[in-house]
């Protein structure tokens, strides 16, 4: 794949089927708990992006052993557990999720590493998992709250905390943090984010309790032994929406992406399509590991409404705002997108992004401290380069503008996409 991606019009719309590829959290989160299952198992469609490799590499500089036996399958071998001679220095590349579950579960074991990442990952805020963490007793030593983070693994103690952000994140570092301490550690959130931890770990036998009460919606565990199961992993909306929206706007389209992992922390995408009044139905629905599954049927729709996104739908979108602000441009009417600050903490800083690019492209998008406002409009007809600044989930938006933009475009850095999803220009070819 060319790093500068050249693109033009889709006159003929998208048709057919796709099966989407695996759910990056939930990969992590097989690859993690799996490796603390201290025996072998088996992990069905493990996703392959640049991130969940660089959990993998980790997790076998400690000592666990993996092998392929097909394309997206592996047997997890660790049954000689997690261990280091002497500080070991990790490597999350570009993974967040690498690097801040990852902290969680080094800061209980028996040696110390140093986490790195690449340039994007080491300005990303890693005080949201150290500041819980010491409380627990962690002991880090950070570049001022960011990567390196050096951690000397140590005995925890449980702790109860009201996460200031809700951010699945943050309260699976302290699951997986809780998970070796003998007393409840409890983790309240205001509103909440992605559960596929608790999900897997219940899959597991772990002790583990989830509810809601009058502080927020918490999750409860203490320390487990986990039952060595095999985990199959769900196809990933988070990519499955790039091929929504563009199946919405590019007029004569009518697919069907199969395999999509539809837990309800994941599906603000769908609410926003029902306020957009998009044609979409789920047919299929199954469950998966314990994860709910379905395929999405998403034909062109002409009329698309307005929306709003804010409050407790941020958590269940998060991933999708840029392609959502896609499918904004595209409404008829002013849709809004507010309490999403922390989409400036992203791989790229996701609002100043996402409007320097609209206004190249003649779009009208005003920047706000937590969100844009967007006024849709039907044709976009200016020629543009665009610049990713290797964050992957822009490129792949802006190459869905491009489906409808009549002038030519060209995306810069587009490579960037292989850190979530390799395919995804293969799949789009499939549909043309
Ligand atoms: C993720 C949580 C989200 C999301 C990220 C993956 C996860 O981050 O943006 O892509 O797997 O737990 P936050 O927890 O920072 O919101």
């Amino acid at each position: 794949m060319d790093n500068i991606l050249k693109t033009e019009k889709l006159i003929n719309g998208l048709k057919g089927e796709i099966i989407i590829p695996p759910d990056k959290s939930i990969s992590h989160r097989a690859l993690i708990f799996g490796a603390l299952t201290n025996s072998k198992i088996k992990i069905k469609n493990l996703s392959k992006g640049e991130d969940c490799v660089s959990t993998l590499k980790i997790l076998e500089k400690l000592g666990v052993k993996y092998q392929f036996i097909s394309e997206h399958d592996l047997i997890l071998d660790s049954t000689e557990g997690l261990s280091a001679k002497e500080k070991v220095t990790l490597n999350c590349n570009n993974s967040g999720t690498s690097a801040r579950l990852l902290s969680g579960l080094f800061s209980r074991c028996d040696f110390s590493c140093v986490l790195i990442g690449d340039n994007s990952l080491s300005k990303r805020p890693m005080k949201r998992i150290i500041e819980p963490l010491e409380l627990m007793g962690a002991k880090i030593k950070s570049n001022d709250n960011k990567l390196p983070l050096e951690i000397q693994g140590t005995d925890l103690k449980a702790i109860t905390y009201y996460s200031p952000i809700s951010s699945a994140q943050v309260k699976s570092a302290l699951i997986l943090a809780g998970l070796g301490v003998d007393e409840p550690t409890r983790i309240y959130e205001k509103t909440l984010s992605r559960n596929h931890s608790e999900i897997m770990l219940s899959y597991l036998g772990a002790d583990i309790k989830t509810g809601c009460d009058k502080e927020g919606y918490f999750v409860e565990v203490k320390k487990s032994k986990l039952t060595p199961k095999d985990i199959e992993i769900a196809g990933d909306i988070s990519s499955a929406a790039f091929f929504m929206v563009a199946g919405a706007i590019v007029p004569n389209s009518e697919i069907i992406i199969k395999n999509v992992g539809i837990n309800p922390t994941r599906t603000g995408i769908l609410d926003v399509f029902k306020q957009a009044e998009i044609n979409f139905s789920i047919l299929n629905e199954r469950t998966v590991s314990n994860e709910l599954v379905g395929d999405i049927q998403v034909r062109y729709t002409k009329n698309i409404k307005p929306f709003e996104i804010k409050g407790d739908l941020i958590p269940r979108l998060i991933d999708e705002i840029p392609i959502l602000a896609v499918l904004a441009a595209q409404a008829k009417g002013t849709s809004t997108i507010s309490d999403a600050q922390d989409l400036r903490n992203k791989e790229s800083d996701r609002i100043k992004t996402i409007a320097e690019a609209f206004l190249t492209l003649g779009i009208d998008i005003a920047e706000k401290p937590d969100g844009f406002i967007i006024n849709g409009q039907n044709n976009i007809n200016k020629s543009a380069v665009l610049e990713t600044y290797l964050d992957h989930r822009l490129a792949m938006s802006y190459y869905v503008l491009s489906l409808i933009n009549s002038s030519k475009m060209e995306i810069q850095g587009f490579n960037c996409v292989n850190t979530s999803f390799p395919e995804f220009l293969k799949l789009m070819n499939e549909l043309k």
